[in-house]
């Protein structure tokens, strides 16, 4: 992070890079929330799963389409497109779920095995993301940019029908 960006951050703000964890961190909370609640009533379980799916969506499209282009692409564009490849499988990973969990369809412990996949998946790509891709957010991106990229985390919607890049 340089000095100009190190600045525009007020006492007590998290950084983008601490922004995009913490949302990582609050993605999986909603997923292990589900997988520990003993609550009969299947629908009203799957609420944090739902939940936690439409907030990694969200999250992918944030890092597509406003977060990668603004980064300088050399040295990063292999991850990049690691990123983006790890995007599809999640994606595809988040259909079946919702689908399993809406139509309550398949297998018993279907719901189950594949957040249990999703977890898997999402720790693997995180414990790349987190240390190769983030710190470049504090760096290549303006303060300004910074900025709004925060609103858009923070209440931010995404575009309906948007699919990750690798399924285009
Ligand atoms: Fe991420
Ligand atoms: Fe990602």
């Amino acid at each position: 992070m340089n000095a100009e960006n190190q600045h525009s951050l007020d006492a007590g703000e998290v950084s983008l890079a601490q922004a995009f964890t913490i949302e990582h961190h609050e993605i999986d909370a909603g997923i292990e929330q589900f997988l520990a609640d003993t609550d009969p009533d299947p629908l009203s379980s799957a609420q944090p799963l739902l939940a936690a799916m439409e907030a990694l969506r969200r999250h992918i499209y944030l890092e597509e389409e406003i977060v990668f282009p603004h980064l300088q692409s050399g040295a990063l564009m292999m991850p990049l497109m690691v990123m983006r490849r790890e995007h599809g499988h999640l994606w595809q990973h988040i259909d079946a779920l919702v689908e399993s969990v809406q139509n309550q369809s398949g297998e018993p412990n279907q719901v189950e095995e594949i957040c249990t996949e999703v977890l898997a998946l999402l720790d693997r790509h995180n414990q790349k993301e987190e240390p190769i891709i983030y710190p470049h957010m504090g760096v290549d991106l303006s303060s300004d940019d910074q900025g709004k990229i925060r609103d858009l985390l923070a209440g931010g919607a995404m575009p309906s029908g948007w699919v990750c890049e690798a399924l285009r």
